[in-house]
C-alpha cells in the first residue's frame, strides 16, 4: 500500500492510519471491528492469574501512563470492570520464553489474555499505542488482535564505557525498550577505556580503572530487578582476552606484556591483551566470574571475544614457545584455547557463554551463541555449524545510517539456502549503540526512535516491511517514548540554547531539519576524538535520518507524481530553509562554535531558493542548473561533520526535467 503523506499525517492528527492507530511493532494479526470503547473515569482492571509483580505493578503503571496521556482522574475505587488481565503463570525470563497475547476490545470491555504474566506485559503495551481520541473522547477502537514474536531475542547493547551511562539512562531506555516490546539490554562493561562494575573481590577493577565511574553491585542489582519486572533480561559483557586495558591497569600480571599500563583516552582496536599462557589468569577469571554469577541471574554471559590484534601476543617469548609446544600456528588456535578455558569455568557456574563473531572454532561447544557483527557471511557460517546466533550486522545504530536501512535489514539473510533448522538458530537481533561519540545527554537521539524499527523487524512478520508505512507509524511511537522520559527529543533544545549562546534557537531547530550526521566511522576522521572530547557541537545536537527531512523526501516523491498539495508543503520548506541562513547567520555572530556549519547552511539555503525557481517558474535557466551542479558537488564534502540529509529531493527537483528529456 501506498500513503498519500499528506492525508495521512492529517489522520495521524487524529492518530489513525488505515483506520489503525500507529502500532509498533505491528501485530501479527489484527482485525478492525465496528465500533469503540470508550475510557471513562470509572476504568476498573481486574487481575485473574497468579500473583505476578509484574503485571501488578505494570497496571499502576499503565493506569498512570493512560491518565497523564487523557487528563482522566481515574477513579479509585472504580465500580466497573473495563479492562480484565487474564493469564496463566509467572516465568523466570529466559531466551526462549512465551510472549504471546490476544487482544479483544468491544464497545462494552477488553480482554488482554496471556499464558505468561510477560505476555500481559507485552499486550500492554499495544493497549498504550491503541488510545485514540475525537473531539469528545479518548477511546480503544474496537479490535481483536493475537500477536507473539517473530524471533526470541529483540536486544539493544549499551556501551557504558566509552561513555559512562548513569543507572538513569539505562532505566528510561529500559523503559523505552519495553514500551517496544524489545527483551535483552546488553550491558558492555568492560574495555580498554573503563571498568564500570564494582568487583568485591577484585577491587582495583573499579578503583583504579573507572574515572569513579561505575555501577556498585547494588545498583546493578536493582538495575536487573527494574529490567526483570518490564520482561527485560540483562546479559552483562566483559570482554576478554582482548579490549582490557583497563582490566591491566589494575592487575598487570594478567597482561602479555609487562606493562605498566594506563587507561585508554582514545579509540579504535588496542594492542594490550590478556595472556593465555598464564595460569593465573584462568584462576583470577574463576574468581571473577563467581563473583558475576552471583549478581546476574540471566543464563547468558558474554565474553566479547573481538578484535583481538594479535600485535602484544607476537612480541612475547612466552607465547612463541606456548604456541610451538601446542602446534598452534596462529593466533585463532590460542584465542580459542583461551575460550575453551574460559568455557570450562563458565560450565561450572552453570552460565552459557555468548562471544562476538571471533570466538567461533570448530572446537566450541555449540551451546554458545555467536552474536554476528561482521555481516551475513559469519551469521551463515555460525548456523550452518550448528550455533546459535545474535545478528548485529546491519544494527549498528552508533554508524548513523536511516531506520529505512536497519528497518529493511532482516536477520535472516536474503538469497540464502538455509534450511527451516539453520533459520530456527538465528535467535533475533541486537542493536548496538557503541559510545565512543555519545554521552549521557545524546545517547537517546541515536538510540530512538530508530531502535523501534528495529524492535519491528525483530517482532513483526517478514512481511512488513512498507518503508513509508514505518516511518509514520515510527513519527508517532518516538513522541510517545518522549513520555517515558526519554531524552531523543528535548535534549536537542537543550544543546542547541547552550550552542547558541542562550540566543532563539529556532534557526538551528530548522537547520537540523534537513541535516544529519555523517554516517560510518567518518566522524573520526575529522576530530581526533578522545573521551574527554566535547559532544556538545551541532553535530552532536543533530539527529540521523531526521523526520522532517524524511517528509519532505516523501513529499517531494508525490509533488512529482503530480500531488498538487504535497507541492504546496514542499514550498513552504524550501521557503524555511532558504531564508534561514541569514537569521542562523546572526546567531553565529555570537557563537563561534556554530561557524562550522555556515557553509552548509549556506548551501541549503541556495539549493533551497534554486529549487524554488525551478517549482514556481518552471526555470530551466541552464545558469541555475549549472549553479546547482555545482552546490550538489560541494556537499560531497561534510561540514562540521555533517550532511544535507535532503540532498536526494534537491536533485529530483532540480533535475527532474531534464531526466525526462
Ligand atoms: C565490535 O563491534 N567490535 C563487536
Amino acid at each position: 500500500m501506498r500513503f498519500n503523506l499528506l492525508v495521512a499525517l492529517a489522520l495521524l492528527s487524529t492518530s489513525l492510519v488505515g483506520g489503525i492507530p500507529p502500532l509498533m511493532p505491528y501485530p501479527q494479526k489484527v482485525n478492525l471491528r465496528e465500533g469503540k470503547f470508550v475510557l471513562g473515569e470509572d476504568f476498573g482492571i481486574k487481575i485473574a492469574g497468579p500473583y505476578s509483580p509484574r503485571v501488578f505493578l505494570a497496571k499502576r503503571r499503565f493506569l498512570s501512563r493512560l491518565a497523564k496521556r487523557t487528563g482522566i482522574f481515574f477513579s479509585l475505587e472504580p465500580q466497573k470492570t473495563a479492562l480484565i488481565l487474564k493469564y496463566q503463570k509467572t516465568i523466570k525470563l529466559k531466551p526462549k520464553m512465551d510472549e504471546s497475547y490476544r487482544l479483544e476490545i468491544t464497545p462494552d470491555g477488553m480482554t488482554l489474555e496471556a499464558k505468561t504474566d510477560i505476555g500481559i506485559l507485552r499486550g500492554i503495551e499495544t493497549l498504550l499505542q491503541l488510545l485514540s481520541s475525537d473531539s469528545r473522547s479518548y477511546f480503544f477502537p474496537a479490535v481483536s488482535i493475537e500477536d507473539s514474536p517473530r524471533f526470541p531475542w529483540r536486544g539493544l547493547l549499551i556501551d557504558t564505557v566509552r561513555h559512562f551511562m548513569p543507572v538513569e539512562v539505562l532505566k528510561r531506555n529500559i523503559d523505552a525498550m519495553a514500551a517496544v516490546k524489545m527483551n535483552v539490554l546488553h550491558l558492555h562493561l568492560s574495555d580498554d577505556q573503563g571498568f564500570r562494575l564494582e568487583s568485591k573481590k577484585f577491587p582495583l577493577l573499579h578503583l583504579l580503572a573507572s574515572d569513579g565511574n561505575y555501577y556498585t553491585q547494588q545498583q546493578m542489582r536493582e538495575l536487573i530487578k527494574y529490567a526483570d519486572l518490564r520482561g527485560i533480561r540483562i546479559v552483562p559483557e566483559f570482554d576478554i582476552p582482548g579490549h582490557t586495558t583497563s582490566w591491566l591497569v589494575a592487575y598487570p600480571e594478567l597482561a602479555t606484556l609487562p606493562g605498566p599500563y594506563a587507561l585508554e583516552r582514545t579509540y579504535g582496536t588496542k594492542d594490550p591483551v590478556m595472556d593465555p599462557t598464564k595460569k593465573n589468569v584462568y584462576k583470577f577469571l574463576k574468581k571473577f566470574f563467581k563473583e558475576v554469577t552471583k549478581l546476574f541471574p540471566d543464563q547468558y554471559i558474554h565474553i566479547g571475544g573481538d578484535e583481538v590484534n594479535g600485535v602484544d601476543w607476537s612480541q612475547s617469548e612466552r607465547i612463541k614457545k606456548f604456541m610451538e609446544k601446542h602446534h598452534m600456528e596462529d593466533f585463532s588456535q590460542l584465542q580459542a584455547y583461551f575460550n575453551q578455558k574460559v568455557f570450562k569455568i563458565l560450565k561450572k557456574l552453570h552460565k552459557k557463554p555468548m562471544g562476538w563473531d571471533e570466538i567461533l572454532h570448530e572446537t566450541i561447544p555449540r551451546d554458545v551463541i555467536i552474536q554476528s557483527w561482521r555481516g551475513k557471511e559469519a551469521v551463515i557460517k555460525a548456523v550452518k555449524q550448528g550455533f546459535n546466533v545474535v545478528v548485529s550486522a546491519g544494527y549498528y545504530i552508533d554508524l548513523c545510517h536511516s531506520a529505512a536501512y536497519h528497518y529493511l535489514n532482516d536477520p535472516i539473510p536474503e538469497g540464502t539456502e538455509l534450511t527451516e533448522e539453520e533459520k530456527s538458530r538465528i535467535l533475533g537481533g541486537e542493536a548496538t549503540m557503541w559510545s565512543e561519540l555519545v554521552d549521557r545527554d545524546t545517547v537517546d537521539s541515536r538510540i530512538w526512535p530508530r531502535t523501534a524499527a528495529i524492535a519491528e523487524r525483530l517482532w513483526s512478520p517478514s512481511e512488513v516491511r512498507n518503508v513509508r508505512d514505518m516511518y509514520l507509524r515510527l513519527r508517532v511511537v518516538s513522541r510517545q517514548l518522549e513520555e517515558l522520559g526519554l531524552t531523543h527529543i528535548k535534549n536537542q533544545g537543550m544543546l542547541l540554547r547552550r550552542i547558541a549562546r542562550y540566543q532563539d534557537i529556532k534557526p538551528l531547530e530548522i537547520f537540523l531539519q534537513a541535516v544529519e550526521p555523517i554516517e560510518g566511522y567518518e566522524r573520526h576522521d575529522f576530530k581526533d576524538y578522545t573521551v574527554f572530547s566535547p559532544l556538545s557541537r551541532m553535530v552532536d545536537a543533530s539527529v540521523p535520518d531526521p523526520i522532517p527531512a524524511v517528509l519532505f523526501n516523501f513529499a517531494v516523491e508525490d509533488y512529482l507524481n503530480g500531488d498538487e498539495n504535497a507541492g504546496k508543503f514542499v514550498v513552504d520548506r524550501l521557503n524555511l530553509w532558504w531564508k534561514n541562513h541569514q537569521a542562523l547567520e546572526k546567531i553565529a555572530g555570537n557563537s563561534p562554535v556554530l561557524k562550522e556549519v555556515l557553509p552548509l547552511s549556506s548551501i541549503l539555503s541556495r539549493l533551497s531558493y534554486l529549487s524554488l525557481q525551478v517549482i514556481e517558474k518552471g526555470n530551466q535557466d541552464e545558469n541555475v542548473l549549472k549553479e546547482a551542479e555545482k552546490l550538489i558537488q560541494e556537499t560531497d564534502q561534510p561540514c562540521g561533520e555533517l550532511k544535507l540529509a535532503i540532498i536526494e529531493s534537491f536533485k529530483k527537483i532540480l533535475f527532474a526535467r531534464r531526466g525526462t528529456e
